[in-house]
């Protein structure tokens, strides 16, 4: 059951020269937890606002469930948004930030501490509602910033980067405790981050947007298997996918200098293509003989993280990432050799940035 749709929405804010979000076409299912990625400026906090009724569309249509609410104002559209800044009212106290609203909507008292209590208990935040937002931790307050929109029964939730403000241990953290919350709540949410790790392990689905427009919907494994673009492609990955610029021709096959690559593009003979593959797709080779087909690299940097090791470094006149087997240690200026598998290959026209799919 769809539950949000946006049909061909531009947005142009008054005084600018170009839309800041352009066609955009999405459908969210009932219950779905879709987020929103892209680079700053992007468009996702527009789109955001779009759906919330805080900035009206030029020309599209948006529709909840059946209701078209394109040109409906925000406070009547059943949504509550979750902001960067939670701006948490600083003179009341915890439970009064999560009442607040419910007051204004004239929801009984008694129901109103029902409510409370209910977000309070599955936020863990049942042993300080009494306290001000100044004497909570920056995670705590981030909590009751949720509990605020939950206690209102949305029946969409929009949330605009709200973990920016957490540091990094308590940003992993909570992207779970979120992502759970979200699956026992159940409601339709939206969500918004310039960081790939955090769309890639908290969506159900993944919008990934560029320069107003969207480059690719998917989850977040076809988005890392099947980039349909060059930028989905660096975007979505981290070290970020191997791009070579490489040509193909029917006489030679595809080529990155004098290296071999296994793919197969025929009808784009004497074509540039760019080719992609993943570091941890590039498979070291202990000994390997004078083969044509492998990725020959020497070694420029080496990355140790622990579990990982990256080594980055230059062959065949491209740049190279490639993850090492644990407790690999190659010394800088060493060459080391990576055979590929062509199931791991794919490829783009680096004009248009559209993947070309290999011959079957
Ligand atoms: N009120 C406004 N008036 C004019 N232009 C705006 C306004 N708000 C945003 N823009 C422009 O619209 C584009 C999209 O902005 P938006 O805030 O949606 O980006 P974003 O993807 O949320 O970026 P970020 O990750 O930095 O928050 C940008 O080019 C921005 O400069
Ligand atoms: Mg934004």
């Amino acid at each position: 059951m769809v539950n949000v749709s946006l049909h061909d929405v531009t947005l142009t804010y008054p005084g600018a020269t170009r839309p800041s979000i352009d066609a955009i076409d999405l459908e969210i299912e009932h219950g779905e937890f879709l987020v929103l990625v892209g680079p700053s400026g992007c468009g996702k906090s527009t789109t955001l606002r779009a759906l919330a009724g805080l900035e009206f569309p030029d020309s599209g249509r948006i529709a909840f469930g059946d209701r078209d609410v394109t040109g409906v104002d925000g406070s009547q559209r059943d949504v509550a948004m979750v902001f960067q800044s939670y701006a948490l009212y600083p003179h009341m106290t915890v439970a009064g930030n999560m009442e607040f609203s419910l007051k204004n909507t004239r929801v009984p008292a008694a129901e109103r501490k029902r409510l409370i209590a209910k977000a309070a208990e599955l936020l863990e935040l049942s042993e300080l509602l009494d306290r001000k937002p100044r004497e909570l931790s920056g995670g705590q307050r981030q909590r009751v910033a949720m509990g605020r929109a939950i206690v209102r029964r949305p029946a969409v939730f929009l949330m605009d980067e709200p973990l920016s403000n957490l540091d990094a241990k308590l940003r992993v953290q909570t992207r779970g405790q979120i992502a759970a919350l979200q699956r026992t709540l159940d409601v339709t949410t939206v969500y918004v981050t310039h960081d790939q790790t955090e769309a890639m392990t908290m969506g159900d689905r993944v919008v990934v947007m560029n320069q107003g427009r969207i480059e690719q919907v998917g989850t977040p494994r076809e988005l890392y298997d099947e980039p349909e673009t060059l930028f989905v492609a660096s975007f979505i990955g981290s070290p970020q996918m191997n791009l070579v610029e490489g040509s193909w021709s029917d006489a030679e096959g595809a080529r990155v200098g004098d290296l071999a690559l296994p793919f197969h593009a025929p009808g784009h003979s004497g074509k540039t293509l760019t080719y992609g593959i993943r570091p941890e797709d590039l498979a070291l080779v202990a000994q390997p003989g004078p083969d044509a087909a492998l990725v020959r690299v020497t070694v420029e940097l080496v990355e140790e993280l622990g579990s990982d090791t990256y080594v980055y470094g230059t062959g065949h006149g491209a740049r190279w990432t490639a993850r090492l087997p644990k407790g690999a240690q190659p010394a800088i200026g060493s060459e080391l050799a990576f055979a590929v598998a062509e199931s791991s290959v794919i490829a783009f026209d680096p004009t248009s940035g559209h993947r070309v799919q290999p011959a079957g």
